[in-house]
């Protein structure tokens, strides 16, 4: 199989390339990533001189780059997108451009390639909008409630309308919050872990009452890969890691394994449109004998451990982070609460 992997070099992406070559058999991947502030070649350097692997630096917005990734590929995985709500909040635009323009240069150039088998559309559960009570399955209602969620819908209904008028073989997956190796100390978990390790304060938004659903990213890889081989063209699946949690909850897990208190939490105002709750309904894809291996417990220990032992990984991004997206700090002012 001949893989292209958009936005490989992030942190589900290049999750996917390990989880890819760790399968073993006869695989070829070759990435295409336009190297955005997320992105990180070190993420995938153990595959660099592998004679199967291929590196192309470039934006799934230009025809010209997607055509040349897309020669003699077998399946495309599409991750490549502006993925941050806060970063999406302040600049809209480039959601637009890349989660749904970007997908449509992809989906064209797949027309010309009648002998694709697949086009994995990664989405998000925040297509959904948030969820008081109950889970979401794939057929309920869309309401995204912030640009990026918006922007990642645009795109995967694109992605469905070729399906049904080109025939592109489309499968689309709505994942819930990813954790684990290689993700960007930007996001809340590395942010929070590494925050700890120099002894820095913890940003919890409002009171940390909201909800998320955390899906190990192996986990995630896994229901990917099986989707590439079971999928049903034109379907979207679930994939959620069934281990829901308040963000507070997740906190004061992270201070009990990095050995601190309550001290720890610097509580700021809350973001505006703050989703309350992300449940998904995954029994779609665990009749196709998909089902998360690495419970919440687990998987924050393997996380961790991760982010002890690779310090030479985050720290020098630790370093560059924009403070706007590391500190928590909301309002039309961006003061701290
Ligand atoms: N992280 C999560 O919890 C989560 C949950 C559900 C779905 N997703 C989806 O999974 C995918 C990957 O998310 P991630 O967390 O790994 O994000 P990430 O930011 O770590 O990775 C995204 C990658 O896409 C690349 N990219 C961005 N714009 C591009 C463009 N125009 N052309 C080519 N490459 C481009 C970036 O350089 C980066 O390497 C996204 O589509 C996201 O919407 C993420």
């Amino acid at each position: 199989m001949r893989y292209l992997v958009t936005g490989g070099a992030g942190f589900i992406g290049s999750n996917f390339v390990r989880f890819l070559y760790a399968q073993g058999g006869n695989v070829a991947v070759r990435v295409l990533d336009k190297m955005t502030y997320s992105a990180n070649l070190a993420n995938l350097k153990e595959f660099a001189n592998r004679q199967d692997y291929e590196f192309i630096k470039g934006d799934i917005c230009d025809a010209t780059v997607v055509k040349k990734a897309m020669q003699g590929v077998d399946v495309v995985v599409n991750f490549a997108a502006e993925v941050s709500v806060d970063r999406s909040i302040d600049d809209p635009q480039s959601f637009l451009k890349t989660d749904i323009v970007g997908v449509y240069t992809l989906l064209q150039e797949a027309r010309n390639h009648p002998n694709l088998k697949r086009f994995i559309q990664i989405s998000t559960d925040e297509v959904y909008g948030h969820i008081l009570e109950g889970s979401f399955h794939e057929a309920s209602e869309l309401k995204p409630r912030n640009p990026y969620a918006a922007s990642k819908l645009g795109g995967e209904r694109l992605a469905y309308s070729f399906f049904e008028t080109y025939g592109t073989p489309v499968v689309i997956t709505r994942a819930s919050n990813n954790y684990g190796p290689y993700a960007y100390p930007e996001k809340v978990i590395p942010l929070f872990i590494t925050n700890l390790i120099d002894g820095k304060q913890v940003p919890v938004f409002g009171q940390g009452k909201q909800v998320r659903d955390w899906l190990y990213v192996e986990d995630h890889c896994r229901a990917i890969h099986l989707l590439v081989e079971k999928g049903i063209n034109g379907e979207v699946y679930n994939v959620g890691g069934s281990q829901e949690c308040e963000n507070i909850e997740l906190t004061r897990n992270l201070l009990t394994a990095l050995g601190k208190d309550e001290s720890s939490i610097r509580y700021v105002q809350d973001r505006p449109g703050h989703d309350m709750r992300y449940s998904l309904d995954s029994s779609k894809l665990h009749k196709l004998g998909w089902t998360p291996a690495c419970d919440l417990v687990q998987g924050l220990s393997k996380t961790v451990d991760w982010y002890v032992k690779n310090e030479l990984w985050w720290r020098p991004l630790k370093e560059k982070l924009d403070p706007r997206y590391s500190k928590g700090f909301w309002g039309d002012t961006k003061k701290e609460a």
